[in-house]
């Protein structure tokens, strides 16, 4: 699977995909991969990282995102789109801008479970703690989304439950000072992702799968905090809400964590424990640093997870799955274009 990554490249500050999503994605799929996930899509306008990113929150999205679908099936590829909110950590400016938060005019009020907002070094951009009234909205808004990205042609829907937005917000006590039915224990903290993905599963055809990326652990091993072993707890949730898949990230929640590594393979640790501890049979992907055709293929044929899910080495190399295909001699399971057929 090529992993979702943001490419912040709408044109406009209207969350429509342009021919840069179209060309970026179809590479991929004519370059050999089974599943391309699109990038981090906000269910609303201020779901969005940057004003740039790619949105579902209007018909509109549905018809700027219809073309590409079929072009990752032409290809061969399935198409699957990861449905994100950015909690806190919205209203900034792009990566190679600096990440910085938006000023007054260009920014817009983000949103968390409590009002703490991300540590910036150089200042503080306050955030609003959601109400009850906004939960339901916004499980209204994953619904809807969900609705409209089937119909723009996507066959997965992957909820994006990881790296410090909105959905880890509440899941992790780091974030989550509510003393309401969404805050609290482990329930609490749950309940909204259960709730989402209740939505979502409820409009997203039985056959289709749905995924969840979450985040395995906080990386803040001497303080309160997310950690693997909930995470294997709420696998065993999410399977029974019709979950298919957990893909398995890490991190992202506060700026103290400490990575242990981001050499070859750095998350599939978490990714393994998931799938050996969980009671369900719930499938298990794994992402980080997975960089070679023998890592990819060894994680799976070993065991260890389900699915190999690479992100930066198909930005290096659009055509890894083919490569990969090449390097273990299995060129005969892969469809390569015919117009390529001499190069391989
Ligand atoms: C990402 N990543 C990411 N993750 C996610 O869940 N949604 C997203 O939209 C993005 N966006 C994004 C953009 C870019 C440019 C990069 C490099 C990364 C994280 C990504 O999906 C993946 O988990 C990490 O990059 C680790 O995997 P690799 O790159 O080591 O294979």
């Amino acid at each position: 699977m090529v992993s979702p990554m943001c490419q912040y490249s709408c044109e406009g500050r209207d969350g429509l995909a342009t021919d840069w999503h179209h060309t970026h994605l179809a590479s991929r799929a004519v370059g050999g991969a089974g599943l391309v996930m699109s990038e981090a899509t906000a269910v609303e306008a201020r779901g969005r990282i940057t004003p740039h990113d790619l949105g579902i929150w209007s018909d509109d999205h549905v018809d700027a995102l219809a073309d590409i679908t079929a072009s990752i099936r032409d290809h061969g590829s399935v198409p699957g789109i990861q449905l994100a909110h950015a909690g806190r950590k919205a209203s900034k400016t792009r990566p190679w801008e600096g990440s910085d938060p938006l000023t007054d005019d260009d920014g817009w009020e983000t949103v968390a479970p409590s009002d703490d907002p991300w540590p910036y070094e150089s200042e503080t951009v306050p955030t609003r703690a959601m109400t009850t009234d906004d939960i339901d909205d916004l499980i209204e808004s994953f619904r809807a989304a969900a609705e409209r990205a089937h119909e723009a042609g996507f066959r997965v829907a992957e909820i994006h439950a990881a790296h410090g937005y909105l959905i880890h917000e509440f899941l992790s006590p780091i974030t989550n000072q509510r003393d309401d039915e969404y805050g609290g224990g482990f329930r609490d903290r749950t309940r909204l992702l259960r709730e989402i993905t209740t939505a979502v599963r409820e409009v997203w055809p039985a056959d289709d799968p749905v995924f969840v990326r979450i985040s395995a652990t906080d990386w803040l091993p001497d303080r309160e905090s997310w950690d693997v072993g909930n995470s294997i707890r709420l696998a065993d949730d999410l399977a029974e809400l019709g979950v298919d898949l957990i893909d398995v990230s890490a991190g992202g929640i506060h700026p103290d964590q400490q990575i242990p590594s981001t050499g070859p393979g750095y998350q599939e640790r978490y990714a393994r424990r998931i799938k050996q501890e969980s009671e369900s049979d719930i499938a298990v992907g794994a992402v980080g640093g997975i960089t070679t055709p023998e890592q990819a293929d060894a994680l799976v044929r070993n065991g260890r997870g389900d699915l190999a899910i690479v992100g930066r080495e198909h930005l290096r190399d659009p055509y890894f799955a083919l490569h990969a295909a090449q390097e273990l001699d299995r060129l005969d399971d892969v469809e390569i274009p015919p117009q390529y057929y001499r190069a391989f």
